[in-house]
């Protein structure tokens, strides 16, 4: 008893000299796993910050665990221990059979019998988790839940402090931006992104993805390549990993003999790492990358105009099929017809159809406004089927005034239709002057004028895969 509380002691002194050192973030976590594996007699452990968003959790710092379930990347927030992210303490005493364990037959491989995992909380909000691994069967005793406990308080501590010094950059930075003035509406992030680049070219790389809206981490695994002995002697850091691609990207520049460098260390990482997913690119090879996943063609020549993006292709994606989901759940058994508005549908309908899971058939309506604000609606396009009878969805790229909607459902309940609904992609309250109830709407935006995926500005702009804000001239 003596001495296990002497070890907890010990443990104690060396989580909070580690905590309060002047390391980096990676350092100091790595530096409290040790003293917490330590103390506990683990064989590793492991520090994890949750994304904002709460999908998924990344590891910040870790001891004793080379490669040990480390070889997906970031971890899915949902399949991973849910009581801890609700503020208990997890523990699982048999890894390889425990149905709460993501990848069970890395466990096995690893030996790894026993985790424990705490949550890491900031004022009643779960920021994080710290986890210790063990390759014996044990249990946890009380007095080492409340060292566990005390080591996730500290933690909680060094990760805000790690916000907090973010947040103090980003504020500078945009305050440096816009000549010393802040505004308010920034002052929301608290996302725990490393921001020590290593290089400008990757500092730049981080803003590009920022602008495209697509999830990046910088750092975040290292792999080893070659051992000696027990230790190893060549790791390999790629520099971004996208969790929304699945894909580690490694920077590169035009010096040759470091291309050279890079690619023999790729090379290697794919042969000892098949299932990992890794690209070596250039500047110039991003355009490229963007748009083989769908970013857009010519990359920033068509995103010219275009001042911010509202929604990525990615998140446009996952609305669009919990939409899909939810009409064929609500329409379960029966079949339906689609009708769309041309012509800004016609991404939106495309992609929808695709996704719903009952019988159903497509039918296009066009229309033309006159007297400029949609004053008055005139059908140029009607109906090839009749729709008598027929369950009827209404789809649109987006709900303005309203006035159009308005008129489409009048003239198509005059074709007496089973039932009749409104289904939109994006929602813009702030200028309805029409009534209309919405059954199935994508986002909600806000009063600015939107391009893209289908919605164009004169024409043109329609065929960017994502929602972008229009630059005012
Ligand atoms: P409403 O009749 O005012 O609701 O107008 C809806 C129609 O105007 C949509 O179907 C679009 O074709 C067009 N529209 C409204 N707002 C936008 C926008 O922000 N971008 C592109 N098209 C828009
Ligand atoms: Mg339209």
């Amino acid at each position: 008893m003596t001495t296990s509380r002497g070890r907890h002691y010990t443990g104690v002194q060396q989580v909070v000299a580690a905590a309060n050192s002047d390391l980096t973030l990676r350092r100091t976590c790595n530096a409290i796993c040790r003293a917490i594996a330590k103390a506990l007699d683990m064989s590793g452990c492991r520090i994890l910050h949750l994304n904002p968003k709460r999908d998924y959790l990344t590891t910040v710092g870790a001891f004793g665990l080379n490669d040990l379930y480390l070889r997906k990347g970031p971890l899915d927030a949902r399949k991973s221990l849910p009581e801890v992210l609700e503020g208990n303490i997890a523990v699982v005493t048999h890894a390889p059979t425990d149905q709460r364990v993501q990848h069970p037959e890395q466990a096995r491989e690893q030996n790894v019998i026993f985790i424990a995992a705490a949550p890491i909380r900031s004022a009643n909000t779960t920021i994080g988790e710290l986890r210790i691994y063990s390759r014996r069967s044990r249990h946890l005793t009380e007095l080492e839940k409340d060292f566990l406990r005390s080591a996730a308080s500290i933690s909680a501590v060094v990760l805000e402090r790690a916000e907090l010094a973010q947040f103090k950059e980003r504020v500078n930075s945009q305050a440096a931006k816009s000549g010393g003035a802040l505004l308010p509406a920034q002052i929301t992030s608290s996302s725990l992104k490393p921001t020590e680049f290593a290089h400008a070219s990757e500092a730049e790389f981080a803003r590009l993805l920022d602008f495209y809206k697509i999830d990046w981490l910088y750092e975040p695994r290292s792999f080893p390549l070659a051992y000696n002995g027990s230790g190893v002697s060549q790791m390999f850091t790629p520099d971004f990993y996208l969790p929304e691609l699945e894909m580690y990207v490694e920077l590169t520049t035009m010096k040759q003999e470091l291309i050279t460098a890079k690619n023999r260390k790729v090379r290697k990482l794919r042969e000892q790492y098949p299932d990992v997913n890794i690209r070596l690119i250039t500047r110039k090879d991003f355009s490229k990358l963007l748009e083989k996943y769908g970013y857009g063609p010519l990359g920033e020549a068509k995103v010219q105009g275009v001042g911010q993006i509202l929604y990525s292709q990615a998140q446009i994606q996952r609305r669009v099929r919990t939409l899909a989901r939810r009409i064929s759940k609500d329409y379960e058994g029966e079949r339906i017809v689609l009708i769309g508005a041309l012509k800004g549908v016609l991404c939106f309908l495309s992609d929808l159809m695709q996704r719903i899971s009952i019988p159903l058939k497509v039918d296009f309506m066009d229309v033309s406004h006159y007297g400029g604000e949609g004053e008055v609606v005139k059908i140029t396009r009607d109906l090839d089927s009749s729709i008598a009878g027929q369950h009827v969805i209404m789809v649109e790229d987006i709900i303005d005034t309203g006035m159009t909607v308005n008129y489409l459902l009048t003239h198509l309940a005059s074709h007496k239709p089973a039932s009749l609904r409104v289904c939109t992609l994006l929602d813009r309250r702030a200028r309805r002057l029409a009534n209309v109830q919405l059954d199935y709407v994508g986002f909600e935006i806000p009063d600015e004028f939107v391009v893209g995926y289908g919605l164009d500005y004169q024409g043109e702009y329609r065929n960017l895969p994502f929602i972008g804000i229009l630059k005012p001239e």
